[in-house]
């Protein structure tokens, strides 16, 4: 919409409004619920907000899953010749090439060895998936599975790796990788496409994970995936204007829910935390696989179920779990990249408190901060933890409680009670991040009992050159025994 269409329109609503309520009120429509509403599509949102909508466009969620083109693709397709790692070699003949990376025109090709053959099978890529950390080939089969690849590339490394492989600790050879293209994870949109597109259909499939009748709204994660099928919601702002200017005052003056949308903050927050749940805390699917499968956002109706918070610790965490994704430290603690919802949820501040994910994270734009400053270690995001715990309020009171000068590494509330124990294993590259069980307590007994390695804590980080049995004398110095032991 234009500015001069905006003030002309917002003039008509004034003159209406002066004209006679009564004519006001047959514009006005009524609500109650976003039940039955259908799926439009990121850009159909974008009509009206257009300010989200260009955030949201450049962030990670928007491009998560692409079409494979020259400006998508991140891995190098120049004519590239992939042999197995010199450790993986058993003879002379496993240093020729097994898969090739090359541009057919545009289009992206990987060749791979057929072993039982010989002969080097092309793939053309139909889709791409990531562009961070890591990207995923995606070839479309005539069944209509959407075939993971078994060669990732690496941003780190600059290089294509076998993913699995590097996950599983395993040898990879021809014949191996060749499998992995039979493997039922390896059917990406019947396994993974769920979390990594908007509102997946799966109409249907066979056992075997060969043939796949799927659709979905648009690839990664837009609007709706967040904020609930949006039809109603965009009828009844399209051609109504007294609809939208009533929503905007109501919304702004009195905070009242907008139409048939569904908006984190006015829900409850175990119905808030459910939309980021169900991608970022896959662990809730171990015990509740339907629930999870079939989980939407938005308001409740019998049928459709939108609060997972009831399952979200079903699944009970098993120390010195091994699982990739779902790994628990050896004393129990979240430990893989699929734990990091697990370990918000596990915090006393999420139990005791009201803690939400869009306090620190920008939902549109993903890779930033919600204001101000709250993904470093920093006096805005100190800010952030004394707003409920003020006790620790001003320099010398920090101080005194952190034992570490006030401003100084050491001192920030995210160094002891956020470390990076987080494990995201890229492309067999080990990345860290910060856990989100932000009540934790360093303890470096767990240390002392299974190894700094199989059990981290926060002293140890960045006091490396240090034993465990050093940081607990400290803390017992500091913090007094009953206090440090007292959480055992
Ligand atoms: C025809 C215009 C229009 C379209 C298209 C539109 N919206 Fe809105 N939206 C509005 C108006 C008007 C409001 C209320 C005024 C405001 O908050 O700015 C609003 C408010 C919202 C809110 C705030 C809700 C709250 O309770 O605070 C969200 C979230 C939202 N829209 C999401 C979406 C999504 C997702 C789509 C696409 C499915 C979409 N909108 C499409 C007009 C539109
Ligand atoms: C439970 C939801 C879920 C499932 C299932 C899932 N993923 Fe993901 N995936 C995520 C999330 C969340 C991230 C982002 C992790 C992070 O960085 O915090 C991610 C990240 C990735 C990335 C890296 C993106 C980048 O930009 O670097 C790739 C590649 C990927 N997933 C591939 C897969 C494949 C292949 C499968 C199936 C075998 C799969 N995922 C299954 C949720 C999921
Ligand atoms: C990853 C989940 C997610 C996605 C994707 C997402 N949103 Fe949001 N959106 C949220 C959350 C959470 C909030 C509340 C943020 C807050 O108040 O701190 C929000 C707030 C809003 C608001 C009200 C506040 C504002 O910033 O104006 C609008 C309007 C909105 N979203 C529209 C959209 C549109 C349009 C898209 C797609 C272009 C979109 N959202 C994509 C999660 C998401
Ligand atoms: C439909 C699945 C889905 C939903 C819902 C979702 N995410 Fe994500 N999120 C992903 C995937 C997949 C990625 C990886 C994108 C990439 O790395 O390319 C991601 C990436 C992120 C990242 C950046 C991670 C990184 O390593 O760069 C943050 C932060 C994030 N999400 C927060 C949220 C929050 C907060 C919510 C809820 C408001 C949410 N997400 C909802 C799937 C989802
Ligand atoms: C107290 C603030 C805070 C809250 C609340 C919070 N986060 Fe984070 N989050 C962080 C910080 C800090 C990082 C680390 C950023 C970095 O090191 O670059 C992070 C990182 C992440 C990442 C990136 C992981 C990676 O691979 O780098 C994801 C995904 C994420 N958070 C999702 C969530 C979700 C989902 C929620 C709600 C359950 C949530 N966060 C709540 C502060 C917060
Ligand atoms: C929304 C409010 C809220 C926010 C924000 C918050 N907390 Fe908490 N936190 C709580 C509540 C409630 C408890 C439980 C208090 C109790 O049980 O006495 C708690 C407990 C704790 C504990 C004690 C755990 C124990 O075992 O005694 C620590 C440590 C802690 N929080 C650190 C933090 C840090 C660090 C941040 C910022 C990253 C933070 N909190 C942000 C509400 C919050
Ligand atoms: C150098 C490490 C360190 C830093 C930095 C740190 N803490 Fe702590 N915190 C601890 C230790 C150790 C304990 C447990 C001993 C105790 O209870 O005093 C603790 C306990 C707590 C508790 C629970 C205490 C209680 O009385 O229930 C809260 C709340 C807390 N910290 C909040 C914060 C906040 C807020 C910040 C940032 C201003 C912060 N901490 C910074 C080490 C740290
Ligand atoms: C984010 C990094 C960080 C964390 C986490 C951290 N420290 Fe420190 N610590 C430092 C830095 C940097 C110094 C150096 C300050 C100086 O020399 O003025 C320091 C200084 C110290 C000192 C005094 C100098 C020395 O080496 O004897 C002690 C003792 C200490 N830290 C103990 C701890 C303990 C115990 C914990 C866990 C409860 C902890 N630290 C957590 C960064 C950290």
């Amino acid at each position: 919409m234009t500015r001069r269409r905006r003030r002309f329109l917002g003039a008509g609503l004034v003159a209406t409004m002066l004209v006679g309520g009564a004519f006001a009120l047959t514009q006005y429509e009524s609500y109650t619920s976003l039940y039955d509403a259908a799926y439009v599509g990121s850009a159909a949102c974008g009509e009206c907000h257009t300010q989200v909508y260009d955030q949201w466009r450049n962030s990670p969620h928007a491009l998560m899953v692409r079409e494979a083109s020259r400006s998508t693709v991140v891995g190098d397709f120049g004519d590239h010749a992939w042999t197995l790692p010199a450790s993986a070699r058993r003879s002379a003949a496993d240093a020729a090439p097994v898969a090739r990376m090359r541009f057919d025109g545009d289009v992206p090709v990987m060749s791979l060895l057929d072993p039982s053959t010989g002969a080097m099978d092309d793939f053309t890529i139909d889709l791409v998936v990531g562009f961070q950390y890591r990207q995923t080939y995606l070839h479309r089969e005539p069944g209509g599975v959407y075939r993971r690849l078994p060669l990732q590339w690496s941003v780190a490394r600059q290089a294509f790796v076998p993913y699995w492989n590097f996950q599983e600790g395993s040898t990879p050879s021809a014949a191996d990788l060749r499998a992995q293209m039979f493997t039922h994870n390896s059917a990406w949109n019947l396994f993974c496409a769920r979390c990594h597109v908007t509102h997946l259909d799966i109409a249907s499939k066979d056992e075997h994970h060969l043939v796949a009748d799927t659709s979905w709204v648009e690839p990664g994660i837009g609007c709706e995936a967040c904020h609930g099928p949006g039809s109603q919601h965009v009828n009844y702002f399209a051609h109504n204007y007294v609809n939208r200017v009533a929503a905007f005052v109501n919304n702004k003056a009195r905070g009242e829910p907008v139409a048939y949308i569904a908006s984190g903050p006015k829900l409850e927050r175990g119905q808030d935390l459910s939309v980021c749940s169900r991608c970022h805390g896959p662990d809730i699917m171990l015990a509740s696989t339907e629930a999870y499968r079939q989980y939407e956002p938005g308001y409740s109706r019998e049928g459709r179920i939108n609060d997972l918070s009831p399952h979200f610790k079903e699944y009970p965490l098993q120390p010195g779990r091994t699982d990739p994704t779902v790994e628990c430290w050896a004393d129990g603690r979240p430990k893989g990249i699929g734990m990091l919802f697990r370990s918000f949820i596990e915090s006393a501040c999420h139990d005791g408190g009201e803690a939400r994910c869009h306090d620190c994270h920008d939902p549109h734009m993903n890779k930033l901060p919600q204001k101000p400053g709250l993904l470093e270690a920093s006096a805005a995001s100190n800010a952030y933890c004394l707003a409920c715990h003020d006790a620790y309020r001003g320099a010398a009171a920090i101080a005194a409680h952190t034992h570490h000068a006030s401003g100084t590494a050491g001192s920030f509330c995210y160094d002891c009670h956020m470390p990076r124990e987080i494990l995201n294993l890229v492309s067999g590259t080990r990345r860290f991040t910060r856990t989100h069980m932000m009540s934790s307590i360093p303890d470096p007994r767990s240390s002392i009992r299974y190894g700094v390695e199989a059990a981290p804590n926060a002293c140890n980080e960045c006091h490396a050159d240090r034993s465990p049995a050093w940081a607990l004398a400290r803390m017992r110095d500091w913090w007094g025994d009953g206090d440090v032991d007292g959480s055992d």
